[in-house]
């Protein structure tokens, strides 16, 4: 399953060896090919300039695999409200397999739902009919040369096409990645994750609700290696035992009110925010608490490496980072066994 996060350095290369690629580049700008940069240094520095503003988003599309795609977003109007697209397949063996749908549905989603986009525009370079033809099956309807806001930018070689928010595809990203999330059991690659990253996946689960906002739930997230190699002498089966973090969740009994403690329903509501927000960033992870919180009581073992006073108990640990393969997708029943309208139906 293809995914899309912000343009990092570490794509530089697989972009510079795409941008060799003469053919290729022509096809997916306008630019002057002999004015861009063409090695993993110049792209960086470039984009590290750019980046600065906040109207251009370079964006890498990856799977397993690794980089996928690449594209540039940017605002073309002071309002911030028309993004223009530039958008390429740079592992010339994906091409024509249908990826290029995939990354486009995911830039939408992005563009309209995280960026508020009004107006999406792309050019498309006439001798590429199979990426015309993509582009007006995802919505963008062709607008005539001559009233295409960056017709003297893009040259007559080009098509002009563009999508009304209106007209964007029904699903959000949130939604995409409340149906796509899947529980990810395999090892992790070794590249480390980001602390701004888990600080963006920390905030997503203290973002979310609680009963009486007694907000029970407290979370460490461990990176540092001689940490997680004490956690696993304790966590035994092994889970996760790849992943460059884990996030470990905390809980206090605390009541709201009366007799009534909201602390599970509290730290549940997090962890699902924080496995969206994992998705979201292209990591994987699964909810691992009946394993650690069994007769064994690795959670305990756990939270006391940690220094947890004993106030908190340790429910939950969610490991962080990029899979090596796909999750595995597990049976679920069908719609109709469990959900209805108006009345129980049996
Ligand atoms: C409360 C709770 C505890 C869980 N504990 C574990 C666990 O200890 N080990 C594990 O492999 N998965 C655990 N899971 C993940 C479930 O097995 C998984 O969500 C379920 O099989 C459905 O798969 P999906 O997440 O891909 O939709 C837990 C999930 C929940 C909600």
């Amino acid at each position: 399953m293809l995914r899309l996060r912000p343009y990092k350095e570490c794509d530089a290369n697989v972009i510079a060896s795409w941008i060799k690629d003469e053919f290729a580049f022509r096809q997916w700008s306008a630019d002057r090919y002999d004015h861009y940069p063409v090695t993993g240094d110049d792209i960086n520095a470039h984009y590290g300039k750019l980046s600065d503003a906040d109207w251009f988003y370079p964006m890498t599309a990856f799977d397993e695999s690794g980089v996928t795609g690449h594209m540039i977003m940017r605002f073309t109007d002071e309002e911030k409200k028309v993004l223009r697209f530039g958008f390429v397949i740079v592992d010339a063996d994906k091409r024509g397999q249908g990826y290029g749908k995939e990354m486009l549905s995911l830039a939408l989603s992005y563009a309209f739902g995280i960026l508020k986009a009004q107006k999406v525009t792309l050019g498309v370079f006439e001798n590429n009919p199979a990426a015309h033809y993509c582009y007006l099956a995802a919505g963008f309807r062709d607008v005539p040369t001559e009233q295409a806001e960056y017709y003297h930018v893009l040259g007559e070689d080009w098509k002009c096409l563009e999508m009304e928010a209106d007209a964007r595809p029904y699903r959000s990203l949130a939604l995409d990645l409340i149906m796509q999330r899947r529980s990810y059991r395999g090892r992790y690659k070794a590249e480390p994750v980001p602390r701004e990253d888990l600080v963006t996946i920390m905030e997503a689960g203290l973002a979310a609700p609680s009963g009486c906002n007694k907000q029970t739930t407290s979370l460490i997230a461990v990176d540092d290696p001689a940490v997680l190699d004490k956690l696993r002498t304790v966590i035994d089966p092994p889970v996760g035992e790849t992943a460059p973090a884990v996030i470990c969740v905390l809980t206090q009994r605390i009541y709201a009110y009366r007799d009534k403690c909201f602390a599970v329903q509290d730290y549940s509501a997090a962890i699902e925010n924080m496995l969206l927000a994992i998705e979201a960033l292209g990591y994987r992870s699964c909810w691992y608490e009946g394993h650690i919180t069994d007769d064994d009581r690795i959670g305990y073992q756990m939270a006391q490496i940690l220094g947890v006073p004993d106030e908190y108990e340790l429910v939950c640990m969610l490991p962080v980072g990029i899979p090596e393969s796909e999750p595995k997708a597990p049976v679920k029943k069908s719609f109709a066994e469990r959900a209805w309208f108006n009345s129980f139906q049996k």
